[in-house]
């Protein structure tokens, strides 16, 4: 049986990091309620230049060198991202354009803070249904250009940055020891959708928009959402909390990520955070956390890895993974 492994990995940031201090000159707020809310310390904001599609080649290069590959080895991008370069094109064509391919294909994949494990769902379907051998998996975001620099309620929780996986098929045994997507469980519900939205868009406003959310709502439901489709996941492979060596979860809120974990009984220890450094990245925070836990050695080679996401729309979704 294909299976779709993980041969390299990169993250971007842009280069200035913001500290919750800075934010209290911004609005009414202060560092103390922000780690105590929400966990975060800093955030990265893009500056002149930097796009998403600028941060999203700097990762896929670096995925590439880690997987000793070059874009000619590539045959599909997929880039979860919603605050694109442009309306269209993809910013998966265009970060395709500046990798210097004019072959494969390259599409983005929309389903905000759930949008990397909605992509690593897609490109393990490509790899196993044949089409793609290699996919570069892209999480990318510029958060900091949607928000509303006067609303304290969520200026304070979003930053920008990118992370990428390189997926390459390769023979399993069809069992749960082989290395590679293991299963993907996705889920969405519209009717939830003014808990969390952007207020423009090309058909409605003619403008970009600013993001909205009732933090308290999501919050209600986050904890429900992520166990249950972890849940779908263990009970898909057979696999239970223990077996698990590492969660990477969606880097929404520290709170979340520990009611979470304790509601499916995974210690601590097996959690990746890094929402203090990064905060919220949307779709780009997994892949921004992985790259942190496989760089200081806690990520290795057979470890079995569950990402897991929830956010607007709302989407949500978990992805197994033995790396
Ligand atoms: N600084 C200081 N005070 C603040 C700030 C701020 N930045 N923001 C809000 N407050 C105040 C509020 O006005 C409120 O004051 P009041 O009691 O006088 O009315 C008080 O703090 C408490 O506000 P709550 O909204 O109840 O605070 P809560 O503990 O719920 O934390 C938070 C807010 C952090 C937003 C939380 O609800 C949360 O994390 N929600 C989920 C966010 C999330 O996971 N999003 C999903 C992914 S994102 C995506 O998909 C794009």
């Amino acid at each position: 049986m294909i299976r779709s492994v993980v041969r390299g990995y990169g993250a971007a940031l842009p280069k200035r990091a913001v500290a919750n201090r800075e934010l209290e000159g911004v609005v009414e707020t202060s560092d103390e309620w922000i780690v105590q809310r929400t966990g975060i310390r800093q955030r990265y904001i893009a500056g002149e230049g930097e796009t998403t599609a600028s941060l999203g080649e700097a990762a896929a290069r670096a995925a590439l060198d880690k997987a000793a590959l070059t874009p000619a080895d590539i045959d599909l991008i997929i880039v979860a991202t919603s605050t694109p370069d442009n309306t269209f094109p993809a910013t998966a064509v265009n970060i395709q354009n500046r990798l210097g391919m004019t072959h494969g294909f390259a599409f983005d994949m929309q389903a905000v803070c759930s949008g990397f494990v909605y992509a690593m769902a897609t490109a393990d379907m490509y790899i196993r249904g044949g089409m793609a051998k290699r996919v570069l998996v892209i999480g990318a975001e510029t958060f900091s250009r949607i928000l509303d620099w006067k609303d304290r309620t969520t200026c304070v929780l979003f930053g920008d940055g990118a992370g990428a996986l390189v997926l390459e098929a390769a023979e399993g045994e069809g069992t749960i020891a082989d290395r590679g997507v293991l299963t993907s469980h996705l889920r969405s519900d519209g009717t939830h959708k003014e808990k969390l939205y952007v207020d423009g868009g090309p058909s409605t406003t003619g403008t970009v928009g600013h993001l909205r959310m009732e933090g308290r709502e999501v919050f209600k439901h986050a904890v429900g959402m992520i166990t249950d489709v972890i849940e779908a996941a263990f009970e898909a492979t057979g696999i239970t909390a223990e077996d698990l060596d590492w969660l990477v979860p969606h880097q929404a809120n520290r709170r979340i990520i520990d009611g979470s974990a304790k509601k499916l009984g995974i210690p601590s220890e097996k959690v990746v955070v890094t929402v203090d450094l990064h905060g919220n990245t949307s779709a780009a925070s997994i892949p921004l956390a992985l790259s942190v836990a496989l760089d200081d050695g806690r990520i290795k080679q057979g470890d079995l890895v569950m990402l897991e996401a929830m956010g607007g729309g709302f989407t949500w979704g978990a992805v197994l993974v033995r790396w």
